[in-house]
Parts: structure tokens; C-alpha cells; sequence
């Protein structure tokens, strides 16, 4: 399909579907029945039809708050016709210094610094260019090592792939980074199947820590970094007492532990982050979706006090860190941080979320015996779902869910291969959890 071939061979109308390479998505698939979605309002996408879907997936993770909330809307709209721009090197403006304040009040510990940027990719790559750079200033340059985990997913950039452990997102890139290694995941499922919240096995796997340090050596080591609960990989709880020995192996071998928190950031466990929730505070918290409530592009990295005191010597007028984006801490995504936090805190969001829990899980366990079900997980507004998958065909089954979900039951669903995975809004009603795992899931489930 050549443009310049002429137009019988090239719809040259400002609909054509075909000019927009869609990422993470089988694009003549979609092309061919799309999946359109016009406005969302609170709990709903609704389509070119008018016909309202049940957002059960915060549009990806994002949309804590809900969609379309009048007092982020205005936000962004005030923001935009005040100031529209202002670079955040070597100058400054109001608004993400204030979100930076919020931010480090709510974060705990004292992780009381926050570095912009515009996703959660940007974050992770963020944070490991940090933890390099820290070292460095503290005379152990020789600490290069970055260590992620099996199934981990820290976004889609060369950092991210490289610590992160989703087959696919790495194979086709080529060597990455070198000098990395991977720490086992935690999914056994003939230990853990259907559990609610954190698995009682499988804290072990973190002394597997000490295997690499044994194997690499400490001084060659810079950080670890891992999702508190493991996401896009299907969601993986971490088993109990896990992370807290991380973090003492961390401790004991001065290495750096980085949460991405990209996904449980903002309420999506019942806290603001799930590094209070588990009571461990690493050295970096990695951040984006919830922080804008997916309104607008934005990202970060919390780093506590030792950290950002490494940097801070030298003369005067030197920069400290090398590093930052055009559009860190932009003016209409601060401005949108802050009235989001602002929503979050007023509705009480983060709560609702821990007081719903339960229910949740409750409801969502109701699904198991319900065809092609092989385990249910849950931990907080979160729940995954694995299906069995069709014989020679692996996704089918997931994908098939989650189009017949769009336009035959009109519910969002998330799916990574076989498995769905649910992460509602944190305003939905309690009926709305019973829509989903007593109405519209049974009904998918016998119709896949
Ligand atoms: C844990 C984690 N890190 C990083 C990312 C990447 O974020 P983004 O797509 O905003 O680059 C995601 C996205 O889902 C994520 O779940």
C-alpha cells in the first residue's frame, strides 16, 4: 500500500485506521474490528456507539481516580492557558515544586526527593542511571551490576528490557545492557494456587541474592530492582517476608533496592505506596500512571535522603546529575499531580481500596471451578486470573476474552498471554465488583 501509488490503493481519509502503527497490540487484528473508545467518565469508557464498557483495568493501570474528574480536567485546563511550558533545567516553576513536596510527604520513610519524567520507562531507567551514578559518587565506581527478576517488566527501554524478565519484550532487542543478571520469580503454582494477598511460600527465593553476590561479588553489584507485586507479568503477590529479605540482603551487601512502583503506586494496594504496606523502604520508589491518574504523561523517581546527599557536593555552579527530559516536572502534568492527589485524599481513595479488598478477593474467587480457570490471584484492587490456555494456540484464549469482553459484555480487560487481569478504578462501588465477577466474567468464561 504505496501513498504515492495513488489514492484507489491509499484511503487518504482522516479515518483510515491503517497509518497508526499501534504498539503492543496485533495491529491487522485490530484494524480489521476495532476496539474504539470515544469519552470515559468515572467508572465507563463508552464507545463511537454511545455503548458504556465497564472499565475494569484503569484504562492500563492508570486511572486510580476514575475518568475524566472535573477537578483534574480543570486543573489541566487552568495549567494549560497559564503556563503552558517552562523548562525545569536551571529554572523552575511553582506547581512541580509543590507536587514534589505532596509527593515526598506521602512517600514514606525518607524518600523525600522526587526526579521527573514522562512514564514509567523513563522511571526505571531513571533509577538504574542513579544507582550507577551513586556509587560513582561514593568512590565504588566498580559497582556496575544491575539486577532485576524473572518476569519482571520495568517498561519497554533498554534499561527496563535488560533488568526486566518478559521473554518477549527482550529477545528481539539484541544484547541490551550487559553486565546484568535476574533473581528467580516467585510463582509456584503447585504451592500458591489461589491464594488471596501474599503466598505463605516462597520468601526463600530471595536468598537466591545471595547466590549472585556469591557468584559476581558485592563490590561489582550497583542495585536490585523489582515490582513490590509483580504486574504486567500476570500479577504476582510476593510471598510473604520476601521483600523484607531483600532488603536486608541489599543491606548487608550495600546495594541499592529499587520498588517500581508504577503499578501499586497510588492507592492500588490500599496504600500510597506498597512499600508501606509490606514495611520495607528501598533506596528508590520508581512511579507514573496513578500519579496524574493517567490524565496526562508523567513519571518519577522518589530517592531518599542518602541518595540525593551523594550528589550534592562539589562547586556551586556544577550540575550534580547529568540527567532529565525536556518535559520532567511539566508544568500541566504537575498541576494535574497535584489535583489528582488532592482527589485521592478528599475521597479517602487509597482506603476504599484496603477496605474493599476483601470483598474483592471474595468476589473474585467466586471464579474458581468456572471453565478454562486454572488459579486465581489477589492483592489489594487487583486481581489476575490464569486461563488454561487453547492447545497449539497460546494467548488465543486471553485475547479472545478480551475482545469478546469489549464488544460483546462491555467490560475492559487487561490480558498478558492467558491471563486477565483486573485493576479497577479505586471508586468502584461494590455493586460494580458483583457486575463484574458475578454477572459479566461467568458469562465470558463459558463463552471463550
Ligand atoms: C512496573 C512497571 N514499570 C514500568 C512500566 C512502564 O510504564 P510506561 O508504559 O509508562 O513506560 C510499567 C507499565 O505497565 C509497569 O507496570
Amino acid at each position: 500500500m504505496n501513498k504515492h501509488a495513488g489514492a484507489a490503493q491509499w484511503d487518504p481519509s482522516p479515518n483510515n485506521l491503517e497509518p497508526f502503527w499501534m504498539g503492543f497490540t496485533p495491529n491487522r487484528a485490530f484494524k480489521k474490528k476495532p476496539r474504539l473508545i470515544a469519552r470515559a467518565k468515572d467508572m465507563h469508557y463508552y464507545d463511537m456507539t454511545g455503548r458504556p464498557v465497564l472499565d475494569a483495568t484503569a484504562g492500563l493501570w492508570c486511572s486510580n481516580a476514575g475518568h475524566c474528574r472535573d477537578r483534574i480536567v480543570e486543573a489541566i485546563q487552568k495549567q494549560a492557558g497559564e503556563l503552558d511550558f517552562a523548562p525545569t533545567f536551571q529554572f523552575g516553576h511553582p506547581k512541580v515544586f509543590e507536587l514534589s513536596s505532596r509527593l515526598a510527604n506521602l512517600a514514606p520513610g525518607d524518600l523525600n526527593y522526587a526526579f521527573f519524567c514522562n512514564s514509567g520507562s523513563e522511571a526505571a531507567d531513571t533509577a538504574l542511571k542513579i544507582a550507577l551514578a551513586y556509587h560513582r559518587a561514593k568512590g565504588q565506581a566498580s559497582r556496575t551490576r544491575l539486577i532485576g527478576r524473572e518476569r519482571g517488566y520495568h517498561g519497554v527501554n533498554f534499561g527496563g528490557i535488560s533488568v526486566g524478565g518478559m521473554v518477549a519484550n527482550r529477545k528481539f532487542f539484541g544484547t541490551m545492557l550487559a553486565g546484568v543478571d535476574h533473581l528467580p520469580h516467585t510463582y509456584n503454582r503447585a504451592e500458591q494456587a489461589f491464594t488471596k494477598g501474599e503466598p505463605t511460600w516462597g520468601a526463600h527465593l530471595a536468598d537466591e541474592l545471595e547466590r549472585l553476590v556469591a557468584l559476581h561479588d558485592a563490590s561489582t553489584i550497583a542495585a536490585v530492582i523489582v515490582e513490590p507485586m509483580a504486574g504486567s507479568t500476570g500479577v504476582l503477590p510476593p510471598p510473604v517476608g520476601y521483600l523484607k529479605k531483600l532488603r536486608e540482603i541489599c543491606d548487608k551487601h550495600g546495594i541499592l533496592l529499587i520498588f517500581d512502583e508504577v503499578i501499586t503506586g497510588f492507592g492500588r494496594l490500599g496504600y500510597p505506596f506498597a512499600a508501606e504496606r509490606f514495611g520495607v523502604i528501598p533506596d528508590m520508589i520508581t512511579f507514573a500512571k496513578g500519579v496524574t491518574s493517567g490524565a496526562i504523561p508523567m513519571g518519577g523517581v522518589m530517592a531518599r535522603q542518602h541518595i540525593y546527599d551523594a550528589f550534592m557536593s562539589g562547586p556551586d555552579h556544577m550540575i550534580e546529575l547529568f540527567h532529565g527530559y525536556t518535559y520532567s516536572g511539566h508544568p500541566i502534568a504537575a498541576a494535574a499531580g497535584v489535583a489528582t492527589l488532592e482527589v485521592y485524599k478528599e475521597e479517602g481513595l487509597f482506603e476504599r481500596a484496603l477496605k474493599l479488598e476483601d470483598k474483592w478477593a471474595d468476589a473474585a474467587m467466586t471464579l474458581k471451578g468456572k471453565p478454562h480457570v486454572a488459579d486465581i490471584r489477589t492483592m489489594g484492587l487487583v486481581a489476575a486470573i490464569d486461563l488454561n490456555s487453547i492447545d497449539g494456540s497460546p494467548g488465543k484464549r486471553g485475547y479472545d476474552a478480551m475482545e469478546k469482553g469489549f464488544h460483546d459484555f462491555g467490560i475492559m480487560l487487561r490480558i498478558t498471554g492467558d491471563t486477565i487481569a483486573l485493576s479497577p478504578p479505586l471508586i468502584i462501588k461494590e455493586e460494580q465488583i458483583g457486575e463484574i465477577f458475578e454477572d459479566k466474567l461467568p458469562k465470558l468464561l463459558a463463552a471463550i
